[in-house]
């Protein structure tokens, strides 16, 4: 593949290095293509953000090509602004919609986001969704990606790895980041619902992409510091089947 620059491994984690951002999106999407071959009804984690777009295109260019379908797969998104309504265009909801599940054939009833609604109770509604994914049988692939602060899903540091699914305040760095979607940062809604790191490290697959310059620290710092909570993706480090895939901009600090 003429794509890939470099393909080593950092503990337990395959890294691949690829040469542009829509290289690392056909890379993860061949690599989410083959398990679902392998099992129809696999369970996948997604998340939300600038990172895993170049992923979606490329699924929804196999699903067009009739190469994949979506039919018997279960999807559980790893977080949601609290509160906030599906249909706001700002919602995680409204956004896997419009990037990704309007354009394949997924069985509405198939995709899962934690109840965000303000009448939902977080407690309740974070319960909840730990039952629902350990009732489907827990995640068979998890397709992450990572803050600037190694956050993964809106597991915001210090968090710890044996940490479920629950309500979290979005650190201040986090909604200035965010705040790009929204007309001002106060718009940036202050807590999220996000699966917690032990949720996440209990797939049995993890793939984190990460692309630019600006997640190049981070990336060395999740790799190289010894795994603790102020910089939450360290834990992955402890995950038996996990591979990165990288923008070579987001490996520069660790080819250096
Ligand atoms: P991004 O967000 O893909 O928009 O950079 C990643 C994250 O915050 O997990």
């Amino acid at each position: 593949m003429g794509m890939l620059i470099n393909k080593f491994k950092i503990h337990n984690i395959e890294i691949e290095v690829v040469e542009s951002k829509k290289a690392m999106g056909l890379r993860a999407a061949e690599m989410i293509a083959e398990r679902m071959l392998a099992k129809n009804d696999i369970v996948l984690g997604l998340s939300t953000g600038s990172t895993p777009l170049p992923v979606y295109a490329a699924l929804i260019a196999f699903y067009t090509k009739k190469m994949i379908s979506f039919k018997d797969v279960k999807t559980f998104n790893l977080d949601e602004y609290y509160p906030i309504e599906p249909s706001n265009k700002q919602s995680y909801q409204y956004a896997m919609k419009r990037d990704l599940f309007s354009q394949i054939d997924i069985p509405p009833e198939n995709i899962h986001f934690p109840d965000c609604l303000i009448s939902d109770s977080p407690v309740k509604a974070s319960r909840n969704y730990e039952h629902l994914i350990a009732k489907s049988g827990g995640i068979d692939l998890l397709l992450g990606g990572i803050g600037q602060n190694a956050h993964i899903g809106f597991n915001e540091p210090p968090a710890q790895s044996d940490s479920r699914t629950r309500l979290i305040e979005l650190t201040e760095e986090t909604r200035k980041i965010n705040s790009r979607f929204f007309a001002t940062i106060e718009e940036v809604p202050q807590y999220a619902i996000t699966m917690g790191l032990g949720t996440i490290l209990d797939s049995k697959e993890i793939i984190l992409c990460a692309s630019g310059t600006a997640k190049s620290e981070t990336i060395y710092k999740a790799l190289w510091e010894k795994p603790n909570p102020n910089v939450p993706a360290t834990y992955l480090q402890n995950h038996q089947n996990c591979r990165f895939i990288l923008e070579r901009a987001a490996a520069g600090r660790i080819l250096d």
